[in-house]
């Protein structure tokens, strides 16, 4: 199908591409620039979506994505199949049981930390006029406590400044122009017009403190690290690189700061967007929050803080958090490349199956969007339904990805989101804050569906709730 380049350069996860699943009926679409242009296949089926992201499969990351998120080089996440068992190897141990204890203690910690610090409680309801830059703030002070040990108060700046940008205002920029930096040549960046020297600053700062860690933590030495590495990834992360037997498959500083800048883009970017979604919708869902707030009430009917002995008792919290990510994606599509002449088994609603032939190098897109909307996984798509997640039988998608490259933060953010709701809706009701006369549908308009941004994680933008105190 011919399509205008505006579409695709506003991409897939775009309204009108839905409109256009909707229109074909298809599980795999082709859209194809008017003028000139690649085409690219895009898929709705989970099914073709775990034949691309299989083991063995002929499918591989395009040069885009993996440039996109490589700022410092080759990572974990912008590695093709070859280079990539390496930065898991090292990356993946600090993945494990006891992280999880440490993001859900360190949630609580910050809870209380921005609830007493912000003077939440000194009326009867607190209104926040910035939602999503509060879960920023959130899922960045987690990520920089459980990731790298920083533990930072709630009015604290992660790190010092550095020429007048603290490292969260130095990521953020970094983060934010990952496509502009991408597009454009190396030169642009040194030209006098202050935006696009910032970003130069930015990225040059955020090196040298990235890199300040990385020696002072390897100047720590792994006896001293063993205290440390009960708490953070990126001990771990040092000391697996360091047991490394064979030598060429260790990382260099330089590797180890690009794994280290993607761990906290990759942390950062999506679970503060999700965390945003799920108390935007909340607010909008009284009944979906007293139905979550009995069930915090089932656990700690004392009112005690939960720990994370009872994270598993929280079913359908999970259940809204999962539920909001399929509302708003934070991650809105994964493109992928055939690395050879490759067939397609595409099945309809009828039992049969296409095959589908794929040229060597054809793009194709995994549409997590359009697979969250896809009716025949999720009916009434468009409703906010927390409880088709207690369903054994419901359709995982693939939110989080699948395969060998599925997202290695899953538990980390689930463990987040899981503390943070379980305090937030223990102590509060969350409520929309109207304008004069305007409904709960058209604040819904304004403030979530209709004010989407799409930067490294898709989600609402900017808006504002009332938390009022739970008697
Ligand atoms: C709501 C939260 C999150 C969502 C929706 C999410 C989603 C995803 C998706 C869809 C992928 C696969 C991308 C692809 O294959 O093209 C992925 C990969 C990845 N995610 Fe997450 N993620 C989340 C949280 C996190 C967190 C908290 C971390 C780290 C602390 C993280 C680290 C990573 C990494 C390192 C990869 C690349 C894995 C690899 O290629 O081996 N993610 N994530």
């Amino acid at each position: 199908m011919p399509v205008s380049l505006r579409t695709l350069v506003q991409n897939h996860h775009n309204l009108t591409l839905l409109l256009v699943w909707k229109k074909y009926g298809n599980d795999v679409i082709a859209l194809v620039p008017f003028i000139s242009g690649r085409s690219v296949l895009y898929t709705r089926s989970v099914e073709v979506a775990k034949q691309i992201l299989g083991q063995k499969s002929d499918w591989d990351k395009v040069p885009e994505q993996v440039d996109a998120l490589a700022l410092f080089g080759e990572n974990l996440f912008s590695s093709y199949r070859e280079g990539w068992q390496r930065h898991r190897r090292i990356t993946g141990p600090g993945f494990k049981h006891k992280l999880y204890e440490q993001v859900w203690n360190e949630s609580i910690r910050t809870y209380h930390d921005m609830v007493h610090t912000e003077g939440w409680r000194a009326n009867a309801s607190y209104i926040h006029s910035d939602v999503t830059a509060m879960a920023s703030k959130v899922a960045l002070y987690i990520v920089a406590s459980c990731g790298f040990g920083m533990s930072l108060a709630w009015e604290e700046t992660v790190g010092e400044r550095v020429k007048g940008l603290t490292l969260s205002e130095c990521f953020h920029i970094a983060s934010r122009s990952v496509y502009a930096q991408i597009f454009l040549p190396k030169w642009c960046f040194r030209l006098p017009y202050k935006p696009l020297r910032k970003i130069r600053e930015a990225n040059l700062i955020l090196e040298s403190i990235l890199l300040g860690i990385i020696q002072k933590r390897k100047a720590e030495g792994v006896a001293n690290r063993k205290e440390r590495a009960e708490k953070d990834i990126f001990s771990l992360l040092l000391d697996a690189n360091e047991e490394e037997v064979d030598a060429k498959n260790a990382l260099n500083d330089r590797e180890l700061i690009s794994d280290v800048f993607l761990l906290m883009v990759a942390g950062h970017e999506t679970t503060s967007h999700a965390l945003a979604s799920v108390l935007g919708l909340l607010a909008c869902h009284s009944d979906v929050q007293e139905r979550a707030y009995k069930e915090i009430m089932s656990v700690v009917p004392d009112g005690r803080d939960p720990t994370f002995q009872d994270s598993e008792a929280f079913p359908y919290l999970q259940a809204c958090f999962l539920e909001a990510i399929r509302f708003f994606p934070s991650v809105a599509g994964m493109p992928r490349r055939a690395m050879a002449d490759t067939v397609l088994h595409v099945p309809s609603n009828h039992g049969t199956v296409t095959d589908v032939v794929v040229k060597k190098d054809q793009y194709m897109v995994i549409d997590l969007f359009a697979i969250s909307y896809n009716e025949a996984y999720y009916p009434d798509p468009d409703q906010y339904i927390p409880e088709r997640w207690l369903d054994p039988s419901t359709e995982q998608g693939m939110n989080f990805g699948g395969g060998p490259r599925v997202c290695i933060g899953r538990r980390f953010a689930l463990s987040e989101a899981t503390a943070m709701l379980s305090m937030i809706i223990r102590d509060w009701k969350i409520e929309p804050v109207l304008r004069e006369g305007e409904s709960l549908a058209e604040w819904r308009k304004r403030c979530l569906d209709g004010n989407v941004a799409n930067t490294l994680g898709f989600g609402p933008k900017s808006f504002p709730l009332r938390f009022r105190a739970r008697e």
